[in-house]
Order: structure tokens, then C-alpha cells, then sequence
């Protein structure tokens, strides 16, 4: 079967950019299965659908005509890898996810990335639910206010204005969202390893998967 790594985790622990790194380190492709939830969000919001009516969003996610390439994403021909990151969007994804038929929506999608000569996956569920059989699962974690000032960080990279407190509010509401609700809450695997990423380095982070891996 071909390896899958994944690697689950609360709003800004650092899994993308973890995740992208493990994946060129090993020659594996890589899923950022966010992006999706991201992707139907925006769709959502073209198309004015209602985003409380459960089939027609997962009617909009079973009909996404999307396109990835390293460091780009085009949904329906459109560049969006800018726009799907907005918070707004993030937003919406993240009250999107509870939705049983959209994750339903979504699983054969996510499946289909698993291709040789592996695949590392970034999200909430891969090793609960998308990737039981994983053959490393990580569930990578930071403290919520080391989380706040990263993407503070990167916001203000980008010239985004930021505020802390309101990051941390907003980072607390995900985190709370993401835990409780009772579809496909975000919660470690059994045989998941922790790494807790508040003192780490990106470089150390991945290094550490990578030691996991070659064990
Ligand atoms: O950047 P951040 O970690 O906040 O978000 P993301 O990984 O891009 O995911 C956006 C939203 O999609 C999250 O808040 C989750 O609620 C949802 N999601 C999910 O439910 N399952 C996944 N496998 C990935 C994301």
C-alpha cells in the first residue's frame, strides 16, 4: 500500500507549512485538505448559497472544479490560493465542517491524493477518519498564544493589519468549534504521536516527523 503521513492539528499549529516541508523532504505529494473546506466556503459564497442548507453545500463540494499546483489553487479556472486564505473564508469553512453530507462530500476527493510514492495529509480527521490506516500519524499542537502571534506574523508579512487580542478570540472560537462539535471533532488518534510545536522551530518540527518516520 503507499505510505500516508498525517498530521492533524488545532488552527495556526503550523501543519501546512510542516506538512509541505515533510512532503519535499520525503518526494511525496501532498494534501492540504483545509484548502477544500476553504475552496467550498468560497464557492458558497459566489454562488450565494445558503450555507446552513446541508446538500446544496455538499452539492457545491461534490461539483468543485479545482486545480492544484505547489503554491496554487484554481477554482474553476480562477486563481484563488490568496483569497481561500482570507479569515472571513476560514471562517466559513470552519462553520461549514460540521456538516455530515460535505464531509461526505469530500472523503473519496481526499482519498484520491493518496498516490505513490506517498502522501503526507494536513487536516483535522486524516488519521481519525480519511487515513485510518496511516502508517505515521502526528498530531501536532501549540499553545493557543503562540498560535495568535504566529499568524499575527504572517499577517503582518503580508502587510494585513493585526490584531492580537482579536487572533486570540477568534483562534479560541475555531479551537472550541473544531473540538466540540460532534461530527468528526478534531481529537488525536489513538496511535497518534503528540508534538507540541510552542517551543519549535519549523526546522525542528519537521525534523522530528521525519525522525519519527525513519524509525
Ligand atoms: O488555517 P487553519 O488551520 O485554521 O484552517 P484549515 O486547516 O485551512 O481549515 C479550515 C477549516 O476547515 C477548519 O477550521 C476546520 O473546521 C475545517 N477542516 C475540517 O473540518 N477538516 C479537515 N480535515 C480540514 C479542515
Amino acid at each position: 500500500t503507499i505510505p500516508v503521513i498525517t498530521i492533524d492539528g488545532p488552527t495556526a499549529s503550523g501543519k501546512g507549512t510542516v506538512a509541505q516541508r515533510v512532503a519535499s523532504a520525503l518526494g511525496w505529494t501532498v494534501l492540504d485538505s483545509g484548502a477544500l473546506y476553504r475552496l467550498t466556503a468560497l464557492a458558497v459564497l459566489q454562488q450565494g448559497i445558503d450555507p446552513a442548507d446541508e446538500a446544496a453545500v455538499a452539492d457545491i463540494a461534490t461539483r468543485l472544479d479545482v486545480q492544484f499546483r505547489p503554491g496554487e489553487v484554481w477554482l474553476s479556472g480562477e486563481s484563488v490560493a490568496e483569497v481561500i486564505r482570507q479569515e472571513h473564508v476560514g471562517n466559513l469553512a470552519s462553520r461549514l465542517a460540521p456538516n455530515p453530507k460535505l464531509r461526505a462530500a469530500l472523503l473519496g476527493r481526499q482519498r484520491a491524493f493518496r498516490q505513490a510514492p506517498g502522501l503526507v495529509a494536513d487536516g483535522r480527521d486524516m488519521g481519525t477518519i480519511v487515513f485510518p490506516d496511516a502508517e505515521l500519524k502526528i498530531f501536532l499542537i501549540a499553545d493557543v498564544r503562540a498560535r495568535a502571534e504566529r499568524r499575527a506574523k504572517q499577517l503582518i508579512e503580508k502587510g494585513i493589519s493585526a490584531n492580537l487580542e482579536d487572533l486570540l478570540a477568534d483562534m479560541r472560537a475555531r479551537d472550541a468549534r473544531d473540538t466540540e462539535r460532534s461530527v468528526a471533532p478534531l481529537v488525536a488518534a489513538k496511535d497518534a504521536h503528540v508534538v507540541d510545536s510552542s517551543t519549535l522551530t519549523i526546522d525542528q518540527t519537521v525534523q522530528s516527523i521525519l525522525d519519527l518516520w525513519s524509525r
